[in-house]
């Protein structure tokens, strides 16, 4: 699987809770599934095949009656919360067929997150959506960016979430730079709620960090701990600790957490969520302003950045491959362990999320 597809049987990022409001429909594509999603008046997240089982109207573009039911904009079936057709305007007359049900999807709702599975419920296993217990904790400031389109396919932006050494050229002068590249990487197979998953870990001592790391924590030359893990096919987290040197674990410890969800719509193109969490009232280099502010106005530019690369990385597997291979780094051993996990959950061959792909 390199960038063709996607895993169908997985647990995937429909919105954070807040994008729910009650009795709000919301018609959304994910792994190609037409999705019909609200919140009842129950305050339940609900999702079902967007189709009407009559015309294949979306339900979307329907309405939400004052009984809590959902009618049809084209000719009126109206369904419940269960998706079972409650009511058929032109032949009131006439029993409902049993067969008028429309197909639901399995949604959790939790810590702030509303996450859809997209594949056969028989496949779901052991695999439950990763926790993010920061988004709901007193001690974190988050924020979310609005939903980001991305015309590419979803494994674009994992990997490179997980290899950083595109830090340069790519991000070069901004959050990166050729030391950053260099700093060697710990690999750590680790299961995360039911989900293979791998983890990438940079160490670093007396590390100069570049411009935007030392306006958002204060300090030029830093100790540092960087993570990058694919929790599960749909999230990506990321990890910053850094202090001045040798004050790791201490009160001047400074940092951040960032959420990438990475919800495919098909092979071609998937919606980019990014969170910011930082501890509450944390500070950089000007003391008027949060780190949390600094990186809410500074953070986007490295995102345009990273979509500018995945936009026309994607557009190249447009052409014949014609005997063309890629060539891999020692940083790309992530990556190849990602691929490897994707394509056993998409041929549906996982049994055992601890199984070691470091060795497969
Ligand atoms: S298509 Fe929905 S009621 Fe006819
Ligand atoms: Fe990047």
């Amino acid at each position: 699987m390199i960038a063709k597809s996607f895993v169908q049987n997985a647990w995937y990022v429909a919105g954070m809770s807040a994008e729910f409001a009650t009795n709000k429909l919301q018609g959304m594509v994910i792994a190609k599934k037409p999705i019909v999603i609200w919140r009842t008046g129950e305050g339940k997240v609900v999702a079902f095949d967007d189709r009407c089982v009559h015309k294949r109207m979306p339900l979307s573009c329907g309405k939400i009656l004052e009984n809590g039911t959902l009618e049809c904009s084209y000719h009126g079936f109206t369904y419940d919360g269960n998706g079972k057709c409650v009511a058929i305007p032109s032949q009131m007359d006439v029993p409902i067929p049993s067969r008028a049900k429309l197909k639901p999807f399995p949604v959790i709702e939790q810590d702030g997150v509303v996450w859809v599975w997209t594949g056969d419920p028989d496949k779901m296993s052991k695999a439950r959506p990763p926790r993010t217990p920061e988004f709901v904790s007193d001690e974190w400031d988050n924020y979310t960016c609005p939903p980001i389109h991305v015309p590419a396919n979803y494994l674009l932006l994992i990997e490179n979430l997980l290899d950083i050494t595109h830090f340069y050229p790519l991000h070069d002068g901004n959050i990166g730079d050729l030391a950053n590249s260099k700093i060697p990487i710990e690999f750590i197979e680790q299961e995360v709620d039911g989900n293979p998953s791998i983890k990438t870990v940079r160490k670093v001592n007396n590390y100069r960090h570049p411009p935007f790391l030392v306006d958002w924590f204060g300090y030029e030359t830093v100790d540092r701990i960087h993570t990058h893990q694919m929790s599960n096919p749909g999230l990506t987290r990321v990890r910053l600790r850094c202090a001045p040197p040798g004050q790791l674990d201490t009160a001047a410890e400074r940092g951040y957490i960032l959420h990438h969800s990475h919800t495919p719509i098909d092979e071609t193109s998937h919606i980019w969520r990014w969170t910011i969490t930082v501890p509450k009232g944390q500070r950089g280099l000007d003391p008027g302003k949060t780190t949390m502010e600094r990186m809410k106005e500074m953070f986007p530019a490295v995102v345009d950045q990273d979509r500018w690369a995945l936009e026309r990385q994607q557009k190249m597997f447009a052409y014949a491959e014609d005997g063309y291979s890629e060539v891999h780094l020692r940083s790309d051993k992530s990556i190849l362990i990602v691929r490897k996990i994707l394509e056993a959950l998409e041929k549906g061959v996982i049994k055992d999320p601890d199984k070691s792909w470091l060795a497969a």
